[in-house]
């Protein structure tokens, strides 16, 4: 039996996954390393710990396991990240994440001339994506800067420190703001624009192409013989190839830290008021995408530092649904999609005498779905007609989430039998990379199974909408307070 490594890079954790031939998801191996937040706003990581503990998490999974039979590994990355190496390729200073919302004032500056990015990348300026860190680090690190002679995604650096080779793919490129999401290949404009050097910047590859193989000391030390590195793609790209999410008009909704919508089209589309992004896929054509920063993680901080406490009291108050006076705006780390503040914070609203943790725990559950439907109703007013979505990422273990989301939303979820999304994806991608098309497609024939539909319900759509028009009335009302 061949067996197929999928990493996915999450802003956490590393997850190694391993898929069989025959498509069952064998086992995995988690990671954790640690997150700095140095200041408010800033988010960074030591490249070195994804590196190490992709290494740990490889030697588990892989123990025992027959040498000649592990053909190929592939990855999911967090997105957007800025790692920057010098010339003897050391690690310049902590990467910053997608979640760093410092480069603000790059941002704006970038924006005054929204038609020039939007005509040479597709897309707008946004605090996450990579230019804007760049520039905030020549501003701000001037010798970090002159220090540089190689710039790469989070993903794109742990491949290259396994197969020497930089090497980068279209979906997780895409998320630079460098990048021509229409014709797959770096922006000459911009680079020439912000005097960015190709030199720094890796090879751009399809998400199934091959960069390189696993070096030799470390397939050795891993008990393996020859591995192909498959590039991969960015975590919302693969998700999408781990949930079937692949032909025209596919929709999967990812309920991670961050939470995003993600449609898939087989032709160059892009939003000129641009909330929503217009990036490359993983299998070979475009998706547009939105993405809230602060999703799955609400119910994490909610749980951890202020209930103290699960949310299984607010499982048996169903019949709340609907009708809870509380609003949540879910904006604990600014926001992104829809709209681009990187000032504003999480706000509820609504409280009275009667009002109890429940419905608190309820609004945080509403508010995430929200948001959600707000990037949601400007997809849907690009054209794209949005009736059913996968779902997949942590927060689909929780049951009355999915049925709030599936009402707020006003559309079907099918929840894959498999939950792995990126990781699952990042593994597909691994095969897909050394498989002829017709092994590959057997493959996703076998994987790619619908465990549960959870479908709106009429009365319960309608309370929703009237309670989703309030909802939008807050944001508007707090916008500008810091
Ligand atoms: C997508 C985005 C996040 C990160 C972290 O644009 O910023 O989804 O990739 O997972």
């Amino acid at each position: 039996m061949n067996y197929y490594v999928g990493i996915d890079l999450g802003t956490s954790s590393v997850k190694a996954l391993l898929l069989s031939g025959d498509g069952e998801s064998v086992a995995s191996v988690t990671k954790e390393y640690p997150l700095y937040f140095p200041h408010n706003g800033w988010s960074e990581q030591n490249p070195g710990d994804w590196y190490n503990q992709t290494v740990a998490s490889l030697k588990e999974l892989l123990s025992g396991i027959d040498a000649e039979s592990v053909r190929s590994f592939s990855f999911s990355g967090q997105m957007h990240g800025l790692v920057m190496l010098d010339s003897e390729d050391n690690v310049i200073r902590p990467a910053l994440l997608w979640n760093d919302s410092r480069s603000q004032m790059q941002t704006d500056f970038l924006n005054e001339d929204k038609d020039f990015l939007l005509d040479n990348t597709a897309n707008i300026a946004f605090a996450g994506f990579t230019l804007p860190k760049l520039l905030w680090v020549k501003e701000n690190e001037p010798d970090n800067y002159a220090k540089i002679s190689k710039i790469m995604l989070p993903k794109d650096y742990v491949a290259y420190r396994l197969s020497g080779s930089f090497c980068t793919d279209v979906s997780d490129a895409s998320g630079t703001l460098y990048f021509d999401v229409e014709n797959r290949c770096w922006s000459k404009n911009i680079l020439e624009k912000f005097g960015i050097e190709e030199a720094w910047l890796p090879k751009v590859l399809e998400s199934d192409e091959c960069a390189g193989t696993l070096k030799a000391d470390l397939a050795e030390a891993l008990g393996l013989s020859e591995v192909k590195i498959i590039i991969g793609a960015g975590d919302n790209a693969a998700a999408a190839i781990g949930t079937g999410t692949v032909k025209d008009g596919d929709c999967n909704i990812s309920l991670g830290t961050s939470g995003t919508i993600f449609t898939v089209s087989d032709k160059f589309s892009l939003d000129r008021e641009s909330a929503i992004h217009s990036f490359c896929s993983a299998g070979r054509n475009y998706h547009q995408m939105a993405c809230m920063l602060s999703a799955a993680v609400c119910c994490n901080w909610w749980v951890e530092k202020i209930l103290r406490d699960g949310y299984d009291e607010v499982l048996s108050k169903e019949d709340r649904l609907g009708e809870n006076e509380v609003m949540f705006l879910p904006y604990l780390m600014g926001e992104r999609s829809p709209v681009n503040d990187t000032q504003v914070r999480g706000m509820f609203y609504g409280m009275s005498l009667d009002t109890d943790k429940d419905d608190m725990s309820l609004a945080v559950l509403e508010g995430v779905a929200f948001a959600l439907r707000h990037s949601i109703d400007i997809i849907r007013n690009m054209g794209i007609n949005i009736k059913r979505s996968n779902i997949c990422g942590g927060g689909t273990k929780n049951k009355l989430w999915l049925k709030i989301i599936s009402n707020v939303l006003g559309i079907e979820l099918l929840i894959p039998e498999s939950r792995e999304g990126a990781s699952l994806g990042a593994a597909l991608l691994a095969a897909k990379g050394i498989m002829t098309a017709h092994e590959y497609e057997a493959l996703e024939s076998k994987v790619y199974k619908t465990a549960e539909t959870v479908k709106p319900e009429d009365g319960l759509t309608a309370k929703y909408e009237e309670r989703y028009l309030k909802w939008r009335k807050l944001y508007p009302a707090v916008r500008g307070i810091n």
